[in-house]
């Protein structure tokens, strides 16, 4: 596995990759990496001949400095992953080589980006697909892997790619779970034990969402925070019921894909989950 720590070291080793007509997936990471991450390596390795991952994580796409200090690293570790799960490359970038001195330009998804939890954390989906269309344009990938479990931001980066033209396919890869069923997350580690037992009210509440005959868009909502309320350990921070392709509200009646977007508190981590049903 080839480490760069630079992105025209990088461009040069996939160039020749592409020379000798092989196809480049790309699998980028912000590290401290999980079986969730290894789930997009496996689905980028399905895909396509190489596999580039990147490990950056991503100053624009934080609203205050200190949750970017926050942020947990392990790059050790990571790069130990990443090699057992067959990576070719990893890509390392310096803030500077990303976002060169006197950069200016931004990329964003003028609606979807300020909607749900775009709303809730303004800038953060500009950062992440400000960054996303700079490492599609260094690694130049025939496929990329996104986990679903940030679904708001799998659907900006599919229509970003979209009306920007990039030959590349997104591909979605399924939330990977604990046995107990906590979607797997960099933020686990942050919950006490008490807590990451409460957190398993968030599949319980998709389940039942999954299960009810919820006709409409209030019945499924109570059905989710009635789940949620029997933790008290859990607060109730987003809840959001959407068209699962365009993310746009619905007003009354369920019908065709909808996606269901959680976040829930425990003790200061915020956890999220999702699950898309069909009615
Ligand atoms: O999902 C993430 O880890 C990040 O948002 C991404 C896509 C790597 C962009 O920084």
């Amino acid at each position: 596995m080839k480490v760069c720590h630079t992105v025209a070291e990088c461009r040069e080793t996939l160039g020749q990759y592409r020379r000798a007509s092989e196809s480049i997936g790309l699998v980028p990471t912000m590290g401290f990496l999980h079986a969730g991450h290894m789930a997009l390596v496996k689905e980028a390795k399905r895909h396509s001949d190489r596999v580039v991952a990147t490990i950056f994580v991503n100053p624009t796409q934080f609203g205050e400095t200190a949750d970017l200090d926050a942020y947990p690293r392990n790059e050790a570790r990571d790069l130990v992953m990443l090699k057992e799960a067959g990576v070719d490359v990893v890509l390392i970038p310096e803030v500077a080589d990303v976002y060169p001195e006197g950069d200016e330009t931004i990329v964003e998804t003028t609606r979807m980006a300020n909607m749900l939890h775009g709303k809730v954390r303004p800038g953060h989906f500009r950062g992440v697909t400000t960054v996303v269309a700079r490492l599609f344009n260094f690694t130049q990938p025939d496929v990329a892997c996104f986990g679903e479990k940030d679904y708001q931001q799998l659907q900006v980066i599919k229509r970003m790619t979209r009306d920007l033209g990039f030959p590349i396919e997104i591909i979605g890869v399924p939330i990977v779970r604990e046995a107990d069923g906590l979607a797997m997350s960099s933020r686990n580690v942050r919950l006490t034990p008490q807590d990451r037992q409460a957190a398993l009210v968030l599949s319980r509440a998709l389940d039942a969402a999954e299960v009810s005959d919820a006709p409409t868009v209030d019945a499924l909502r109570d059905v989710i925070a009635t789940a949620i309320s029997t933790e008290p350990r859990a607060t109730l921070r987003g809840l959001d019921i959407v068209q699962a392709e365009t993310l746009n509200t619905i007003e009354d009646r369920l019908s065709g894909a909808v996606a269901i977007m959680l976040s829930v508190e425990f003790g200061g981590v915020l956890l999220l989950d999702q699950r898309v049903i069909t009615l």
